[in-house]
């Protein structure tokens, strides 16, 4: 993870002048317009910013998942754009944990099942897999509820899932889009503290889109976008 190492080196996430459009021509929607920011490591970074401005199409880029019309995203120093599809599979699975908005649990599997899946993803054995799925159920205060399917279990219940899954392969990175955004404040709130205490505690770095101002509160760092451009926590 040396060889691309340069000027972002010490952030966990860089990310320089990045653009993305979508479609051509005089109907091109520009979602990012020269977007530059960084994510220190060890920090819960939120991303704020009204519906639209362009909070998931970041998140995106920032997580591989999509690629920018120009500019560069760094992850610990690599940037993703010299990456082929296999390294860039193998870093989202190894180094970087999901959590969305819709949770995106499996519907016909467990909690347990649910967290151990980025686990089987990387062929970790079922003993290992099962311990490991108990531990982080335990921490997000649901061991009681290791057996249970989504359906099952609460919005916020379902949400704890999402963030011990996003957890399994001990990423680097956990990068959430308004993780809270389907929760009641009170719920939101605890979900956001759960996801505060896990970056003191596992020394990993969070970025957490949400326009919920509570939990803004609980962030190191607050970058704003607006119609995709950095207004505020950005860099020149
Ligand atoms: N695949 C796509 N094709 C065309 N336009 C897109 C696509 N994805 C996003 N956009 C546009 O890019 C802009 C930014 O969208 P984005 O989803 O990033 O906003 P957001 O800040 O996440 O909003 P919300 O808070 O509602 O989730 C919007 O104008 C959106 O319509
Ligand atoms: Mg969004």
């Amino acid at each position: 993870m040396t060889q691309h190492q340069d000027s972002g080196a010490a952030a966990m996430v860089a990310v320089e002048d990045v653009h993305r459009s979508f479609g051509s021509g005089p109907r091109a929607v520009h979602a990012l317009r020269g977007v530059s920011f960084e994510v220190r490591r060890g920090e819960l970074t939120a991303l704020k910013g009204r519906s639209g401005s362009g909070k998931t199409t970041l998140l995106n880029l920032v997580g591989g998942l999509d690629v920018p019309s120009s500019g560069t995203v760094r992850i610990d120093g690599t940037a993703l754009g010299g990456l082929d599809e296999p390294e860039l599979l193998a870093l989202r699975r190894d180094r970087i944990g999901f959590v969305f908005q819709s949770f995106g649990l499996i519907p016909v599997l467990t909690a347990a099942e649910n967290v151990g899946v980025p686990m089987r993803l990387r062929g970790t054995p079922a003993r290992e897999r099962e311990e490991r799925a108990r531990t982080l159920l335990a921490m997000v205060g649901l061991a009681e509820h290791a057996a249970q399917r989504p359906e099952e279990l609460s919005g916020g219940q379902q949400q704890r899932v999402a963030v011990a899954r996003a957890l399994a392969n001990e990423p680097d990175l956990i990068i959430a889009d308004e993780p809270t955004g389907q929760l009641d404040s009170g719920t939101g709130r605890s979900l956001m503290q759960l996801l505060r205490a896990v970056v003191r505690a596992e020394g990993v770095t969070a970025l957490v889109a949400t326009h919920d101002p509570a939990l803004i509160e609980l962030a190191d760092r607050v970058v704003e976008l607006r119609d995709g451009r950095i207004v505020d926590g950005g860099c020149a």
